[in-house]
């Protein structure tokens, strides 16, 4: 499987979960990390896609590869899996919303003097899904890498996430350091591959970031031969 010859899905930014018609819970995530994702994997595959959260139109102002706006964690998962084919990488950079208010109110909620409780429940994790989906169909063309953001227990989390969303690569930034994870141009990253590999890359700018996961993806691909 070659990375010239496959399809590559980038999904990066935030997403959105909204509980009025005005308020939403989301996250700090730019896009940035996506768009320098897609831009590098552009260059490698023609058949590139980005899809996006809500994020600064001007970041993808006349790019040459195809945009798929989504809003919340469900959307995101409907996109991932419309355009998911063989043969193609999936790289999650998004900060899809871990959670989703359980009822949407159809008008604005009033405030009181009172606290406000929004009751909230679990979006569906995407990676688990592709994986499932990859096992029951019996997909070997598909080559997907993670992301994790993360806080303390760095490591420890990572390679967790990487063994319980079975993917072929995680890419953990620890998002508490400077430099580092949302909103910022530049990121920290160490990858973890399956085949127990560790690769720390120094803070560079997300560009390079991408173009350096770009290539752990290439030598990922060409060990499985
Ligand atoms: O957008 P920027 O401002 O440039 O910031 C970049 C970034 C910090 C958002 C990016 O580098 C990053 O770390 N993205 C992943 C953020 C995240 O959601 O991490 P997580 O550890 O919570 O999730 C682990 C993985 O599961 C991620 O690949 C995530 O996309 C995926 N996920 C998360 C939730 C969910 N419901 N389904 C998922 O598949």
């Amino acid at each position: 499987m070659l990375l010239t010859q496959s399809k590559i899905i980038v999904t990066g930014g935030p997403t959105r979960e909204w509980f009025d018609p005005i308020r939403y819970i989301s996250n700090a995530s730019s896009g940035k990390m996506g768009v320098a994702l897609a831009d590098e994997a552009y260059k490698k595959s023609r058949d590139t896609v980005f899809i996006h959260g809500p994020i600064n139109e001007y970041y993808i102002m006349d790019r040459p590869y195809r945009c798929v706006p989504v809003e919340s964690t469900a959307d995101l998962l409907a996109a991932v899996l419309a355009e998911l084919s063989e043969p193609c990488v999936l790289i999650m950079a998004a900060a899809p919303a871990d959670y989703t208010p359980v009822a949407r109110s159809g008008e604005k909620i009033k405030k009181s003097d009172g606290d406000l409780v929004i009751t909230m429940k679990r979006t569906p994790d995407i990676l688990k899904n592709v994986a499932e989906i990859r096992k029951s169909r019996g997909l070997v063309d598909i080559f997907v890498a993670g992301f994790a953001a993360e806080t303390i227990n760095t490591e420890e989390y990572a390679v967790k996430k990487l063994k319980s969303k079975s993917l072929d690569m995680i890419c953990l930034n620890d998002v508490s350091v400077e430099g580092a994870g949302f909103n910022t141009d530049t990121n920290i990253m160490t990858i973890f591959t399956a085949a127990g590999e560790r690769i720390e890359l120094p803070m560079q700018s997300k560009n390079l970031v991408a173009e350096n996961i770009l290539r752990q993806i290439e030598i990922g691909l060409s060990q499985r031969g």
